[in-house]
């Protein structure tokens, strides 16, 4: 539609109307009922029934033939017919659903991860849904907090590389496209680093942390398109997100010149007043509109105030008008003017959801995700083994990871079947009791029963972790190991002589270090999804080389945390052991059990040669498969400032690269440098390039480089 279309539908409306238009509800709101399905505190606010006539979106409904009658009921009452909106947390895939995105990050492919986002846009579609609260980029270095999950990481780099490959997943071209649904990228910002990882806590980091790291991987989502951001429920410089100038106005629309939508997270406007920077509902609509927050999710602030703030001249209602416009303007690029109900289609639905093709996609990215920390050579298995499995995550389908969306347990095959199907027999399996629910935040003893069920068992894989309801929002801990009793589980198996594979399910680096000596193998299995169980039968059974590398650090203990490899390098680095007054704990040692970018294969990868020529702009090594099987290396490229006018990461990732060889194959694999790579943020938040010295490293993970050093002008 014209612009003028959409100015003629604001100069129409009422300030009621307007103030509608800025506010997202459940569609239980619309129809008088309880809401089903809460992702946050429910707050009653007493809508009148006119108000709801013209609320401008809805949270968290699905389904094809339900939301066709939602708009049909809506617009059947709306007096100016402006759709509404369906908008929903389709993080890691709708009905298929894919590994969690902390694995997909693991994964290191962003075409393929491109690929699961556009999949699961052609289902969520389908179901009717236009709008998806993902790609979530919030920055992670802290895995006591649940939500780590949801993001792709520690770094940077790799987080805006994922993001902008799920945005033009989800969106192509033309979110309006058939199958394609807009995306919401969130939690706008720095979320991720709530002190002591503690959920909803107060996260504090100076300006020039904030643009170093956290404020990257949101600008690479808007730079690719988002239509959305959300913004987050904590504080940045003592203002929380949702009314946050600096952020909202400054960086995201100036700065950035983003001119699409921004939307709470759930009930932030209202919990200005919980953070005390609004002591009542007029002065917290106030500041939110003001800041260019232009839709309150789950809260009736803007409902209850914006008339008002505009009859005491308190708001210009050019001000509310601007969110308006922008809400409108997002309805038109999904075109949903010309069509309210875009792709909500029955037979859609039945033909798309957990087709083959996205079945198929999702064991793939399963495969690609898992990484292998452990192996002195049990795996991969022959299948002639006498094999036996053990272990709560042994036989079960919840194995799909927190905000899985319309994904189904019982949809999943568990590890034990794939593991018979793969085999052609029956697998002794013990100790297989499943966590539930009912026991969220206890440590039950899950592993009962009796170790003779294995007993002529020489290999025991052991399925452990920590269960998908003790991941994602409100899912922090203090305690990062395995239950007592699973730890048990493999000190026991290993005492009577087996060999043991541990597959760890969990949705954030857990403290590994108490059974790492027991395991003869161990492969980090994350929350896979729907085809998870598949996928790790296919590693340990070896028709997958394992090519997964960590996007988040394993620390040793949980004393360690904050753990991460791209930290500043301090005025007293721990450079050798025997100094005493450097960076360092008395107990522990200051290295990861595994760190940023590690993985094994199954066969040998080296790396030799680094070159960079003269005036430092390209780099490259020499990369051979020197094992026996072909297989998947991540060939990953650093930098380092060695000095400059702030002080700069010890590393910092720049580029990656999938390589896939053949046994005896080599290949140099070249990365170009930009004096972009090269520059920062400096102390007058100038984003600039300071000649001089800098390291560049290439290697299969952060630790083991080739590393040399040039003067670049
Ligand atoms: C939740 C989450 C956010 C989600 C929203 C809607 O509280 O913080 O990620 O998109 O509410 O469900």
């Amino acid at each position: 539609m014209t612009k003028q279309f959409i100015l003629d539908l604001v100069a129409d409306m009422t300030l009621e109307e307007k103030a509608m238009q800025m506010t997202q509800l459940a569609p239980e709101f619309f129809y008088h009922k309880e809401p089903a399905r809460l992702t946050g505190p429910f707050r009653q606010w007493n809508f009148e029934e006119g108000q709801l006539a013209s609320m401008g979106s809805a949270l968290g409904p699905s389904g094809a033939s339900f939301l066709r009658q939602f708009q049909e009921d809506y617009l059947a009452v709306s007096r100016q017919k402006i759709p509404l909106l369906f908008m929903s947390d389709v993080i890691h895939g709708y009905r298929t659903i894919y590994p969690i995105p902390l694995a997909q990050g693991c994964s290191f492919d962003e075409s393929l991860v491109e690929r699961a986002a556009q999949a699961t846009a052609a289902e969520a579609a389908a179901a009717g849904l236009h709008v998806t609260f993902s790609p979530m980029v919030d920055l992670v270095r802290d895995p006591r907090w649940g939500r780590v999950m949801e993001s792709t990481g520690e770094d940077p780099y790799l987080n805006g590389v994922m993001a902008a490959a799920m945005v033009r997943g989800y969106q192509g071209e033309d979110p309006s496209d058939r199958g394609r649904i807009a995306a919401c990228v969130k939690h706008f910002a720095a979320y991720g680093q709530p002190e002591a990882g503690r959920e909803y806590n107060t996260v504090d980091m100076s300006r020039g942390v904030l643009r170093d790291f956290y404020l990257v991987p949101y600008h690479e989502a808007v730079k690719a398109g988002a239509a959305m951001v959300m913004s987050s429920f904590n504080v940045v410089e003592r203002i929380p997100a949702t009314c946050n100038r600096l952020l909202l106005r400054r960086i995201l629309r100036s700065e950035w010149g983003f001119g699409g939508v921004v939307i709470s997270d759930y009930a932030g406007v209202d919990e200005t007043m919980n953070h005390s920077v609004a002591a009542t509902p007029m002065e917290a609509g106030k500041k939110c509109v003001q800041a260019g927050l232009d839709i309150e999710m789950m809260s009736g602030v803007y409902a209850a105030t914006l008339e008002k703030l505009v009859k005491e001249g308190q708001l210009k209602e050019e001000e509310i008008d601007e969110c308006v416009i922008r809400i409108l303007e997002l309805k038109d690029r999904l075109g949903l003017f010309e069509n309210p109900y875009k792709d909500a289609d029955e037979q859609d639905e039945k033909s798309l959801l957990l087709c083959e093709e996205h079945r198929s996609l999702s064991r793939q990215l399963a495969r690609e995700s898992m990484v292998l920390l452990k192996n002195n050579g049990v795996l991969p298995l022959s299948g002639s083994e006498k094999i036996g499995l053990a272990g709560p995550f042994a036989d079960t389908g919840c194995i799909l990871g927190g905000w899985h969306c319309e994904g189904k347990e019982k949809e999943t095959q568990t590890l034990k079947q794939c593991l018979e199907d793969a085999l052609g027999r029956a697998v002794p399996t013990a100790m297989t009791t499943a966590f539930q629910y009912s026991d969220r935040g206890k440590a039950p003893d899950i592993c009962v029963g009796d170790l003779e069920e294995l007993a002529d068992s020489e290999v025991c894989i052991v399925a452990v972790g920590e269960p998908e309801w003790e991941t994602g929002e409100a899912s922090s801990r203090t305690n990062l190991r395995l239950t007592p009793h699973q730890e048990k589980l493999i000190h026991s198996l290993k005492q009577v002589g087996k060999k043991v594979v541990a597959v760890v399910f969990s949705g954030r680096p857990m403290e590994l270090s108490p059974v790492l000596e027991d395991c003869d193998a161990l492969l980090q299995a994350w929350f896979p999804g729907t085809e998870g169980g598949g996928a790790v039968s296919d590693i340990l059974l070896g028709k997958y080389n394992p090519s997964g590398r960590l996007a988040m650090t394993f620390p040793k203990n949980v004393g360690q945390i904050p753990l991460y490899y791209n930290h500043y390098q301090t005025g007293r680095p721990l450079l050798s052991k025997e100094e005493h007054f450097t960076s360092r704990y008395i107990d522990c040692d200051n290295d990861p059990l595994f760190p940023f970018g590690y993985g094994l294969s199954y066969t040998e990868f080296s790396y030799s040669g680094l070159e960079v020529s003269q005036d430092g702009s390209q780099a490259s090594i020499l990369v051979e498969n020197c094992g026996n099987r072909a297989g998947e290396t991540v060939v990953q490229f650093y930098i380092r400032d060695v000095s400059a006018s702030v002080v700069r990461p010890v590393k910092e990732l720049r580029g990656f690269r999938r390589v896939s060889l053949a046994p005896g194959e080599k290949r140099r694999v070249s990365f170009t440098v930009t004096e972009d790579m090269l520059s920062f943020y400096n102390e007058e938040e100038v984003w600039i390039y300071e000649p001089g010295e800098f390291d560049i490293m290439i290697g299969p993970d952060s630790e083991r480089v080739e590393r040399t050093r040039i003067f670049r002008k």
